[in-house]
């Protein structure tokens, strides 16, 4: 018999899910479902959703452009929207020159690895060809941001195909070596950094998420961290890729996280909350250093070899110009600083619940680890995933999480209002509680 759906769903167990909840509709910060429950968007659809859904401006923004031009390309053409979106975004981010746009996170990250490696190719050093990351930090799915942002729970199965880069080891301020507080554990690390740049001089680029790692677990780096790590970039000529798709434009608090960590990246990629979470659409942006590599004689060979389809998508750009407007207009980053306030508060009480073990929390961002043992500190488990009893629990109690392993995630709208918040973190407490029977 045919199956009812032909769809496969992604990082998911197919065999646990009998069928999925059909959302039909979005409404602010709600999902609608074929049967009219409304669940609050909990995890801000991927992460992604910046003002809610339906949100009028950047509906109007699809339909004006649509009405233009859909598509066409930036091979020998250029577009208004493109071109509008490049400048704005140079603008807000210090020190950068250039944008090469692209579809989606993981493919803006594998043309930062091209740039940096053949930035060095252009310059005559072709020895310079390793990546240096830290451990747990998370690029994309593609075989080179799997290669440089190795989370061994996704990708240890693809690991004989993944080129080799250089992991510095590097865990979360609650699975720390014990009596080493984070900030002796983030000096440590840049010893290790310093060591490794001082004895090898291959190293292409330092690649690192920007703020904080969220995939790989939700580690937040302390004060100063990523500040030394630019500097050491710099001391040795290792250039340093940051990568803020998940963590830039607000959801850590900062519209760029790199300036408020006071780092300077020689290549940044922004993605996801770009296009308000509305369209598919990622950039990478170069310094002019970089930049000024590429150019010579065509006959030189030194110009990029990179380009999609929809590069520069014209209605992406479009919607990309219309969410950074509004941005401005709503004062959006002033708004986060302040509604973030209320996971604060709410900290303590959800550490007192009997299965979680530790809260982390920046910005729009929760991490709620959940535990067995509080002392041991043995993740949850189930006779299904993590995910798939904690997502039935949430519906029930009308909100929309997924769970990375045995932390719960909450990563709302960043537009969220503080009432709406305080639902999802009750919600949320309600269902942690039951599902811990
Ligand atoms: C930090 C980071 N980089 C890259 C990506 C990949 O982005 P995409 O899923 O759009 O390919 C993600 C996705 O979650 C991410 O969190």
């Amino acid at each position: 018999m045919k199956p009812q759906s032909s769809v496969w769903h992604p990082y998911t167990q197919m065999s646990e899910w009998d069928s999925f909840t059909k959302i039909v509709k979005g409404q602010g910060m709600w999902l609608i479902d074929s049967n009219g429950n409304r669940l609050l968007d909990g995890v801000a659809s991927m992460w992604c959703n910046v003002w809610g859904h339906s949100k009028k401006e950047l509906i109007f923004a699809i339909k004006k452009q649509s009405e233009k031009i859909v598509h066409s390309s930036l091979f020998n053409l250029t577009n208004d929207q493109a071109e509008s979106l490049a400048k704005r975004l140079v603008g807000i981010s210090p020190h950068m020159h250039k944008v090469f746009y692209s579809d989606d996170g993981s493919t803006a990250m594998e043309i930062s690895f091209k740039m940096a490696l053949q930035y060095w190719q252009n310059k005559g050093e072709k020895n310079k060809s390793q990546f240096a990351t830290l451990q747990n930090g998370y690029h994309g799915d593609t075989f080179g941001a799997m290669s440089v942002g190795y989370v061994p729970g996704f990708f240890s199965k693809f690991k004989n195909q993944l080129y080799k880069t250089i992991q510095i080891p590097f865990a979360n301020s609650y699975r720390l070596p014990s009596n080493t507080t984070p900030k002796e554990y983030q000096d440590q690390r840049l010893e290790k950094i310093e060591k490794l740049f001082s004895d090898n001089d291959k190293i292409a680029a330092f690649v690192m998420e920007s703020g904080a790692q969220i995939a790989g677990g939700v580690n937040i780096y302390q004060d100063g961290f990523q500040e030394k790590i630019s500097k050491l970039c710099k001391k040795h000529g290792v250039l340093l890729i940051l990568d803020e798709i998940a963590t830039g434009f607000g959801r850590l608090g900062s519209l760029v996280e790199y300036v408020s960590q006071n780092s300077k990246p020689d290549i940044v990629s922004y993605g996801k909350m770009l296009t308000g979470g509305y369209i598919t659409m990622a950039a990478t942006l170069v310094t002019k250093n970089i930049y000024d590599s590429f150019l010579g004689k065509y006959s030189d060979m030194r110009h990029i070899y990179h380009g999609h389809t929809f590069t520069g998508n014209p209605l992406s750009c479009a919607v990309a110009n219309e969410n950074l407007s509004l941005y401005d207009k709503a004062n959006l980053i002033k708004k986060i600083q302040k509604t973030s306030k209320v996971f604060e508060k709410r900290v303590p009480e959800i550490l007192d619940i009997k299965t979680v073990g530790d809260v982390r929390h920046k910005g729009m961002l929760m991490g709620i680890e959940l535990v067995r043992d509080k002392s041991k500190k043995t993740p949850v488990s189930f006779k299904k995933s993590t995910n798939k009893v904690v997502f039935e629990e949430a519906k029930k109690n009308g909100i929309y999480l997924r769970t990375l392993g045995n932390i719960v995630m909450l990563v709302p709208p960043l537009a969220i209002s503080e009432s709406e918040l305080n639902y999802l973190i009750d919600r949320t407490i309600l269902t942690i509680k039951n599902i811990a029977g």
